[in-house]
């Protein structure tokens, strides 16, 4: 058995598109999460990202991490899945147990500070080699001083304060900015959509993503060497939030009024600059349009 990877957020959408990759170099993964997943694990095969259904728990090991798979036969990967809680700190410091890699994918639209705090505080504890984290692009762009500003772009606050951890930890680390993903930008569209008037803030714009392309860069810089800060991941085109959702719209059959809704502060008016894009960055290839007509 080769040292784990530790993927924290390996439950979330850019961690089960990663583990497969992870797998599929026969690396053995340890999944940090907050209760014992119920479904089946995922297995390789990442060039399809599909999840395999033929795997099952396997028990409790002892240190309260529970084992699953091996996924398919043969293959040497397994994941295991170690409890915790990054907001607490609970669990931690056993998940990250015999780690030379950390990949922090946890996250969540508040506290990404506290959580970068507490996997760092552990991380020098268990002697962790590399950490791999991913944040967002325009962390470090978009002013998040005033209430109002924390209200609705505190999330970019908080990104950046977790970068800032991580470089300052003394552990070797890789960050890698991504920008919004096609699958937060369907879902975001999606919940809005329910609404009799579908408002957008105005002027905002988006370069989402697939997830699944982030996912293939963040393995590949997860197998190399820390390299501090790299080059931004965004996708192919920019949109309009209004566009976005009008599509959503069209493709979902449903017809209704978009609002644009002129909002106040610092950081609403570096986004609406354009903060959160990275047009020099558009490696992503998939397209928005490409993802929607395959998951609406
Ligand atoms: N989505 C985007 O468009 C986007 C763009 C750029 C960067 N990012 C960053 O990419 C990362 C992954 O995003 P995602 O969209 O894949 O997220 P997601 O689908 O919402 O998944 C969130 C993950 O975080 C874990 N998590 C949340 N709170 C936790 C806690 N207190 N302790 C331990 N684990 C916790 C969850 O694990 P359990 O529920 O199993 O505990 C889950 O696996 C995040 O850091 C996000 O900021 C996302």
């Amino acid at each position: 058995m080769t040292t784990p990877i530790v993927v924290t957020g390996g439950t979330g959408t850019l961690g089960r598109l990663l583990l497969p990759h992870l797998l599929d170099a026969g690396r053995s993964v340890r999944v940090l999460t907050r209760r014992q997943p119920a479904g089946p694990a995922p297995s390789g095969s990442a060039s399809s990202g599909l999840m395999s259904s033929n795997s099952g728990l396997s028990g409790s090991a002892p240190s309260g991490a529970a084992s699953v798979g091996p996924a398919s036969a043969g293959r040497p990967a397994e994941v295991e899945y170690a409890i915790g809680d990054l907001e607490t700190g609970t669990g931690v410091v056993e998940a990250l147990a015999e780690a030379d890699t950390v990949v922090h994918c946890a996250g969540s639209a508040k506290g990404d500070d506290v959580k970068a705090a507490h996997l760092v505080g552990a991380a020098v504890r268990a002697g962790v080699k590399h950490i791999v984290y991913i944040s967002v692009v325009g962390a470090e762009r978009v002013p998040v001083r005033s209430a109002v500003d924390r209200a609705a772009f505190g999330y970019f606050g908080a990104k950046r304060a977790a970068e800032v951890c991580v470089a300052e930890s003394g552990i070797p680390f890789t960050t890698l900015r991504a920008s919004q993903f096609h699958e937060l930008t369907l879902a975001t569209v999606r919940q809005l959509a329910k609404l009799p008037v579908v408002p957008v803030p105005a002027g905002v714009r988006f370069q989402p993503i697939d997830g699944a392309e982030v996912a293939r860069r963040l393995a590949e810089l997860a197998f190399g060497d820390p390299a501090g800060l790299v080059p931004d991941v965004a996708g192919p085109r920019v949109y309009g939030f209004d566009e976005l959702a009008r599509s959503y719209l069209h493709a979902a059959g449903k017809r209704r009024p978009i609002l644009r809704v002129p909002m106040g502060g610092g950081a609403y008016r570096a986004i609406r600059a354009g903060a959160n894009l990275a047009p020099d960055r558009a490696v992503g290839v998939r397209t928005w349009e490409q993802y929607l007509a395959a998951n609406r």
